[in-house]
């Protein structure tokens, strides 16, 4: 395997990847309905990258391009000493935005760590106001806790957007009340149509599907939504409104993610690393190549890292088919990809 290095990873479909997503493990201290089931088994812990290793592999991606790397999990801020981490990814050259996906528990303790390795801005998951919902749609969380982290996040300096999975007999009703948080405290928040990952046992997922028009049309009740063309060739899959109350403008935005109602694979520019070392090339399909076996069976070998890596986009997958109905076709639950 020959490949030129060059600094652009480029797929079959004329597709750019410069977005890494870096799960750094699959635990959470949550157990959102959507995302896992009651009981998990989670991969142990020596299975897992190192923290080198995650510093190793993620450094051959920016040396490949990739300006933006954001870090998941499960919830990536439980893994022990994640801000050495941080910490040695923030010092990247070419990496332009180090970010991460968390669900605000433990934000207390690291928001200021954060600030200090160079994140900007980060996403907090939250998709009840309402504290006994917020259990029971957590199964272990606890919402003061998360508020509590939202605040010491935004003291801290950093740019926050929220993101709530919205389900339809669950949460629907909370949806005006998170716009109403989120305007309150100048920030944005996007609602997520639920994925099927993984076999759940406390819902059916076509049950609980609202699509995003329809979430717009309850939000358009209270506020004023004015489209927004995407600025930056780098973002995730949200479409951005601006909001206004009483014709007077906020400093909110409300984004979409509309897997299933609105696809927006033909732009993505985003590779997934698991905390175990598969490269998974789309969210939707099983599509991957093993890059822990590369860092152990030839460290070091950063060109035939790299080379792997140019290699594995040719397997990047066109699209997902989500089916909400049958059986969900990807096994692996969302704690192992961190969204
Ligand atoms: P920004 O950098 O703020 O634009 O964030 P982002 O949307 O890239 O990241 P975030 O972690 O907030 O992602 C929100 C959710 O969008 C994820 O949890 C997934 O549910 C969904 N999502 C992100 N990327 C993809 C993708 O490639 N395919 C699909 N189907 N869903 C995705
Ligand atoms: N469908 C859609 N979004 C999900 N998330 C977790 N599981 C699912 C799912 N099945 C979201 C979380 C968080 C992000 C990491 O992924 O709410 O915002
Ligand atoms: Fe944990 Fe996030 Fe999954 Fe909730 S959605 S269980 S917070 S990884």
């Amino acid at each position: 395997m020959f490949l030129k290095i060059d600094d652009m990873l480029q797929d079959q479909f004329n597709r750019t990847v410069k977005y890494l997503r870096v799960s750094v493990t699959d635990r959470c201290d949550f157990r959102c309905v959507y995302c896992m089931a009651e009981e998990m088994e989670f991969v142990p812990r020596e299975q897992l990258l190192t923290l080198e290793e995650l510093n190793e592999i993620t450094r051959a991606f920016v040396e490949l391009g990739v300006n933006k790397v954001r870090i998941t999990g499960g919830e990536p801020l439980v893994r022990r000493d994640i801000d050495q981490l941080f910490e040695n990814l923030g010092q990247l050259k070419g990496l332009d935005e180090l970010t991460l996906t968390t669900n605000g528990s433990q934000l207390p303790k690291y928001a200021g760590k954060l600030v200090k390795s160079g994140v900007k801005r980060i996403n907090i998951s939250l998709d009840s106001l309402n504290k006994d919902l917020f259990k029971e749609l957590t199964r272990t969380g606890n919402l003061d806790h998360v508020l509590a982290g939202i605040d010491s996040a935004i003291n801290a300096g950093l740019k926050v957007k929220l993101n709530s999975v919205v389900l339809k007999n669950r949460n629907v009703d909370e949806v005006i009340n998170l716009v109403d948080y989120a305007v309150t405290k100048g920030i944005d928040i996007s609602f997520i149509e639920e994925m099927p990952l993984g076999v759940i046992a406390e819902h059916a997922r076509d049950e609980e599907f609202i699509s995003s028009d329809k979430l717009r049309k309850i939000i358009e009740a209270k506020y004023q939504l004015t489209k927004l063309e995407t600025d930056n060739s780098n973002a995730g899959p949200s479409k951005y409104w601006a909001v206004s109350q009483n014709n007077t403008a906020t400093s909110s935005r409300v984004g979409f993610i509309s897997p299933h109602s609105d696809n927006f694979c033909s732009t993505c520019n985003r590779v997934r690393l698991t905390a175990t070392g598969q490269l998974l090339l789309c969210l939707g399909n099983e599509h991957s190549v093993d890059l822990k076996a590369v860092v152990r069976n030839y460290p070091k070998d950063t060109d035939r890292l790299k080379q792997t890596i140019i290699a594995a986009m040719g397997i990047k997958p066109e699209r997902h088919y989500f089916e909400l109905s049958d059986e969900p076709e990807i096994l692996r639950f969302m704690n192992t990809t961190g969204g």
